[in-house]
């Protein structure tokens, strides 16, 4: 079966690094989020939200991207969740406070 939808979350975890990385925050517990949120939602569409290795965005994380429309939003914590799956999948607007506006190669 074919999704709609992808939303991948890193939950990459660089340990003994000085560079901060997603998994060490709460990568695992924002899938959960998700996917009580889009149950909550009702959301019909076919989704599939997945962990993910690094988006390249690591400073700016946790890092979520949705594909096929490649929006990536940032610094989302689980307390966004809701906000997020409501503005974007259920009013289909962008949550501008958490959005990537720069390319991800030039972040
Ligand atoms: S560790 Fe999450 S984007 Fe790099």
């Amino acid at each position: 079966m074919m999704y709609d939808i992808h939303i991948f979350v890193c939950t990459n975890e660089r340990k003994n690094s000085t560079r901060r990385s997603c998994g060490e925050q709460h990568g695992l517990l924002l899938i959960e989020k998700l996917k009580e949120s889009f149950a909550k939602y009702n959301i019909n569409v076919r989704t599939r939200i997945q962990r993910s290795g690094c988006l390249g965005i690591c400073d700016l994380g946790p890092t979520i991207a949705i594909y096929p429309e490649g929006t990536f939003y940032v610094n989302v914590q689980l307390e966004d969740v809701d906000e997020l799956v409501r503005t974007h999948f259920v009013e289909k607007k962008k949550l501008e406070r958490l959005l990537l506006t720069k390319h991800p190669k030039d972040v």
